[in-house]
């Protein structure tokens, strides 16, 4: 019988069959370039397989202790880049076990003693996501820190809020800067959810049956810092809601920056002109010299396309698979670590463009005290005389298109001009009309007055 192989190097799986598995198949399959990203969790979690066989006395306590030392070395020989891991050898497990024949002999074969690469990749993956949940909480929190850090400087500098992309009502940049605060935040708790949902070692399932040989699960999940052990092996190899959950959290929070970065775009345009983003985070056009364009901005709302893609791909790869692992399954990793790496990266250089973003103040100051959206204002000082608000909601609106009418910032209508419409006006109205007095009226819960921004900004501290 044949024994010829397509590679060099073994296949986990080859003895069963006479002919050579096809190169452009094994080309096909292999998933080597994607989970080679693996090889750290990989081999954390043979070590603690093999130390959980040692301890139950299915292997010998010496090739244990050559087995870890050689999976020390080949994380040493792949981080340094002396182990390049080919395609050739189907997947990262693969290419670690190769390496680890070729240094110790055969007795490399028993670190898969009870265990199957249905149980090593849920493994591997959910160490991998528990590596990543951290990091986006802290990348988030360092968001979140220096947005409080903005509110804080920029409470007492007012600017335009808008609904319907129409200038609206003057709010503080502070509390402007809060309600992305309150975005990232629960972002953050979506986060730090998962966790608990990843923290649930699957090693130990074997393929999805579980296995003959008398496994300690307890210990490896132990070994593993895992915090909780799988119920049902076969849930434990088939199941990949974890890695749903995390890419639909990476989605929302894109969803998040990306509405973010539209506004510091269109903020930054001539139309809008209120920020200035420093040059270090601009770009130019290789044609037009007068050009400065955020294009990091752009990114991030560009790169929140893919990650949704990479949520439509995971939710579209598991739909309808019969339990309990299949091979498609391996088509998880590539939208995971897509989702993982554009969201991280977009966070943290999102954080460093918005540190290098400045408002541009004698600006806004100029604008807000001059535009109509003090209008909210002239109603509510009716209503405090005593109008009904839908009245004074018309009134003001026909005063609106005088001011329209005669280019006269509401500010700057006279008393006389008020009078026609209302007896009610007084002197007193002046006092209101003014973006600050506009701003600070807003006294209610959690609005845009600077003591109840600067209280929002007190919660958010414990909330760090
Ligand atoms: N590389 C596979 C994955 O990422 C694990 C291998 C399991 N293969 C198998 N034929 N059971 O899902």
């Amino acid at each position: 019988m044949s024994t010829k192989k397509c590679t060099e190097k073994e296949l986990l799986w080859q003895s069963r069959f006479a002919e050579p598995f096809d190169r452009e198949a094994l080309f096909f399959s292999s998933s080597v370039d994607v989970d080679k990203a693996l090889y750290r969790e990989d081999i954390r979690g043979s070590i603690a397989h093999v130390t959980m066989l040692s301890e139950e006395a299915i292997i010998p306590v010496e090739e244990a202790r050559l087995i870890v030392e050689g999976l020390e070395e080949i994380e040493q020989e792949i981080s340094s880049g002396a182990l390049v891991p080919e395609w050739e050898e189907e997947d990262i497990h693969t290419v670690i076990e190769n390496r680890l024949k070729e240094k110790i002999g055969p007795i490399a074969g028993k670190i898969h003693s009870g265990r199957s690469r249905n149980d090593q990749v849920a493994t591997d993956t959910r160490l991998y996501l528990k590596g990543m949940i951290s990091e986006l909480d802290e990348a988030l929190t360092a968001l979140n820190r220096l947005l409080v850090e903005k509110a804080e400087t920029c409470r007492e500098t007012i600017i335009f809020g808008y609904t319907h992309l129409q200038r609206a009502q003057p709010v503080s940049a502070g509390h402007y800067y809060m309600a992305y605060f309150n975005m990232f935040h629960r972002d953050r708790e979506r986060v730090r959810d998962l966790l608990k949902r990843a923290d649930v070692s699957p090693l130990g399932a074997a393929a999805f049956a579980g296995s003959t040989l008398p496994l300690n699960a307890a210990r490896s999940k132990e070994l593993l810092d895992f915090g909780a052990l799988f119920q049902n092996s076969i849930d434990a190899v088939s199941d990949r809601d974890i890695v749903i959950e995390f890419v639909s959290v990476c989605a929302i929070a894109m969803m998040h920056l990306s509405r973010f970065c539209e506004d510091l775009i269109l903020w930054s345009s001539s139309e809008f002109d209120y920020i200035e983003i420093s040059d270090a985070f601009s770009t130019g056009s290789s044609i037009m010299p007068q050009k400065k364009n955020a294009d990091i901005a752009e990114l991030v709302r560009g790169k929140t396309g893919r990650v949704y893609g990479d949520l439509m791909n995971i939710l579209t790869v598991m739909k309808g698979l019969p339990l309990s692992y299949n091979r498609d399954m391996q088509e998880d990793k590539p939208p995971l670590f897509d989702a993982a790496r554009t969201t991280l990266s977009s966070i943290k250089i999102f954080t460093k463009l918005l540190a290098h973003t400045k408002l541009k103040e004698e600006r806004l100051a100029k604008l807000t005290a001059e535009d109509l959206s003090l209008a909210t204002e002239i109603a509510e000082y009716l209503v405090g005389k005593g109008l009904p608000f839908r009245d004074a909601h018309r009134m003001t609106g026909r005063i609106v298109t005088r001011a329209i009418e005669t280019k006269t910032p509401l500010s700057k209508l006279s008393l006389e001009t008020y009078r026609e419409f209302s007896e009610l006006f007084g002197e007193d109205l002046y006092a209101s009309l003014t973006p600050e007095a506009s701003v600070n009226s807003k006294k209610t819960h959690g609005g845009t007055s600077f003591p109840s921004v600067a209280e929002q900004i007190r919660n958010a501290a414990t909330k760090l």
